[in-house]
């Protein structure tokens, strides 16, 4: 794929996730025209390269057919809403001054479960507890709603989670996105995870030393959640989760615990894309943790 329809995706993901704005750090102006022009495929205008200080840049459309045209704007000078308000983008360069710390300050509205999901997040970063920080291109470390009441266990990123560092992006995940929508949950509102953070290579199954490694980092997220219920994604998940060797088909449509939350296991995604005869049976349990959710105090 080429790295501009690579870059396309990923910002279209991020969009979808409800996001605007983009930081860009230790890119030049030129280089950062370089690579919005290249799917702008057109026309670009660029004001002065102010010293060092943000500068915002609009991209009017990432869309395939919209127009292109780039505005690079002044750091003193706001974004024209017209133009930012096509497409929303709002794109960050930073200069060398403004290059942030490698561990990112929370913002300041930022709850305790936020700044401690962070800082977990920041860790899983410069994770070199096994070998797979070395073959992935970025760290999976989970996303959502740090007050998620549900969270989804999967097993590990594959190829588009490691390309854009976020959990359950393609096509597995894009299931995973409908599964939620049929008990009235979206994406924003759980918290979705894997076992493992980063990505074995070509997606082997994990090593028991990788998860053994990790699994701290799902420990602490899920203490730091506290979610009412846990849907474990898959095989693998489950029987990390539940200490297990038992197979999917024992262990689901009843409810398990791991650190005294329950736990509803399911099918993965993945498998359901292979067998539709699995969907009817994922939807029962699906159903099953929206019940434990339902009566569950606030
Ligand atoms: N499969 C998983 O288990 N996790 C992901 O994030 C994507 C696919
Ligand atoms: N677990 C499954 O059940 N199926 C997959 O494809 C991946 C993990």
């Amino acid at each position: 794929m080429r790295p501009e329809e690579l870059l396309r995706r990923y910002l279209q993901q991020r969009r979808e996730a409800g996001e605007t704005e983009l930081i860009l750090d230790r890119l030049s102006v030129d280089e950062v025209l370089r690579i919005v022009g290249a799917f702008g495929r057109g026309r670009a205008e660029v004001a002065p390269q102010p010293d060092r200080d943000a500068l915002p840049v609009s991209i009017p459309s990432i869309s395939d057919s919209a127009p292109a045209s780039i505005a690079a704007i002044r750091p003193d000078t706001t974004v024209p809403a017209a133009e930012s308000a096509i497409d929303g983008w709002r794109v960050v360069l930073r200069g060398p001054a403004a290059i942030p710390p490698a561990v990112a300050p929370p913002a300041p509205t930022a709850s305790p479960e936020e700044r401690l999901l962070g800082e977990i997040r920041e860790e899983i970063r410069s994770c070199t507890r096994c070998p797979l920080y070395a073959t992935a291109t970025n760290p999976v470390p989970g996303e959502g709603s740090s007050t998620g009441k549900l969270v989804c266990v999967g097993e590990a990123p594959g190829a588009s989670e490691d390309q854009t560092g976020r959990p359950f992006v393609g096509q597995a995940g894009q299931l995973l996105t409908k599964i939620l929508a049929a008990i009235n949950l979206s994406r924003e509102e759980v918290f979705i995870v894997n076992v493992l953070k980063h990505r074995p290579p070509g997606n082997r199954n994990p090593l028991p030393e990788e998860v053994e490694a990790c699994r701290p980092y799902l420990t602490r997220q899920l203490e730091v959640i506290k979610p009412k219920v846990i849907v474990a994604l898959g095989t693998f998940a489950a029987q990390t989760l539940l200490e297990t060797k038992l197979p999917i088909g024992k262990l689901r449509g009843q409810v398990h615990e791991y650190l005294g939350i329950p736990v509803v296991v399911t099918y993965h995604p993945a498998a359901l894309l292979r067998n539709s005869a699995w969907k009817r049976p994922t939807w029962e349990d699906v159903q099953l943790a929206r019940r434990i959710l339902d009566s569950s105090a606030a």
